[in-house]
C-alpha cells in the first residue's frame, strides 16, 4: 500500500516538470484559483447587464409593438344627453389583440380629436378607459359623460357623422402596461376609430302620409317613414342643442 502512493506521487510530479503543456494549463488553474470570483462577477454582470436591456428595452419595446398591433371594433355608440358642454356617451367596443400575452393596461384618460388638427391635436373631449385585461378579445363597456372640451371641434365632428358615409376619429393616450413581475412600462395608446355615418340620412324616405283632425293634442299627421340603419351610432337629437341639429341636404 505505501509502495504504491509513493509510485503514484512520483509520476504526477514528473509529468507535472517534464511536460510543456501541461504546465501552462497549470497556470490557467492556478490564475482561475486565485481570480474565480473576478470571473464569476464578471460572468453575472454581464448577465444582468443583457437581462437589464431585455427588461428595460427590449420588454417596453415589445409592449409598445404588440399595443400599436392591437385594434378596437365599436359594436355600438350611443350619445345620449347632449348639453352645451357635455354629452353622455355608451359604448361597446371589443379590443383585439394577437399577443400570446394577457397584459393589464392602467385605466387612462384618452383625447378624442380629429385627424386633420394633427400634429397639434385639438382634441374635442376626454374619454376616460377602464382598466383592461387584455385577451384575444376584450370586450370593454364605457357609460360616462363626457366633457366637451372644445365645442368647435365637437360640432366639426357631429357635421361629419351627419354627412359623412364614415368618420374617423382618433384617440390617443398613455397608460402603464404590467406583465408578471415585470416592471410596469409606459406604453403611448394611439388609435384611429372608423365609423359609419348617417350620412346625410341618405336613402330616408317618407312614403306615405296623410293628416289627421285630431283636436285632442295627439299626432294630426300619420305615416311611414324609413330610415336607414347603416350607423353603429344612436345619436339623441334635441331641438335645442345645435349640435346634433341634423342638417338635411335637398337633392
Ligand atoms: C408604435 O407606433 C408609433 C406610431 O403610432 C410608432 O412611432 C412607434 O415606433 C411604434 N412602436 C413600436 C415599438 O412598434
Ligand atoms: C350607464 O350609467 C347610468 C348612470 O350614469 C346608468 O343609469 C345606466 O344604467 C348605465 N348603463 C349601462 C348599460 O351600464
Ligand atoms: C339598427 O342596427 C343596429 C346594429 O346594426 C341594431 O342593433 C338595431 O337594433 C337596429 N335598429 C333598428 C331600429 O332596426
Amino acid at each position: 500500500m505505501g509502495d504504491e502512493k509513493g509510485a503514484n506521487t512520483a509520476y504526477i510530479e514528473r509529468s507535472s516538470s517534464y511536460d510543456g503543456k501541461r504546465a501552462s494549463s497549470g497556470k490557467y488553474k492556478t490564475f482561475f484559483r486565485k481570480n474565480w470570483w473576478k470571473l464569476l462577477i464578471g460572468f453575472l454582470a454581464a448577465k444582468l447587464i443583457i437581462i437589464l436591456c431585455l427588461v428595460y428595452v427590449g420588454f417596453p419595446n415589445i409592449a409598445q409593438d404588440q399595443v400599436n398591433k392591437s385594434s378596437l371594433e365599436v359594436k355600438s355608440i350611443t350619445l345620449t344627453n347632449p348639453t352645451q358642454n357635455s354629452v353622455h356617451i355608451q359604448q361597446d367596443v371589443v379590443l383585439h389583440s394577437s399577443s400570446i400575452f394577457t397584459p393589464t393596461l392602467d385605466g387612462f384618460k384618452a383625447s378624442l380629436f380629429l385627424e386633420n388638427t394633427e400634429p397639434d391635436i385639438e382634441p374635442f373631449a376626454y374619454l376616460s378607459l377602464p382598466q383592461v385585461h387584455s385577451s384575444k378579445a376584450t370586450p370593454i363597456n364605457i357609460n360616462q359623460t363626457m366633457k366637451i372640451i372644445d365645442l368647435d371641434q365637437f360640432s366639426q365632428f357631429n357635421t361629419l357623422i351627419m354627412n359623412s358615409e364614415t368618420v374617423r376619429v382618433a384617440f390617443r393616450g398613455h397608460t402603464a402596461l404590467h406583465l408578471g413581475g415585470l416592471p410596469s412600462t409606459q406604453v403611448q395608446y394611439n388609435e384611429v376609430l372608423e365609423l359609419k355615418g348617417l350620412n346625410n340620412l341618405a336613402g330616408f324616405d317618407i312614403p306615405t302620409f296623410h293628416l289627421v283632425n285630431n283636436k285632442d293634442g295627439g299626432p294630426n299627421m300619420i305615416g311611414k317613414a324609413y330610415i336607414p340603419n347603416t350607423s353603429l351610432m344612436t345619436l339623441e337629437m334635441v331641438r335645442d342643442a345645435c349640435n346634433f341639429q341634423p342638417t338635411l341636404k335637398p337633392d
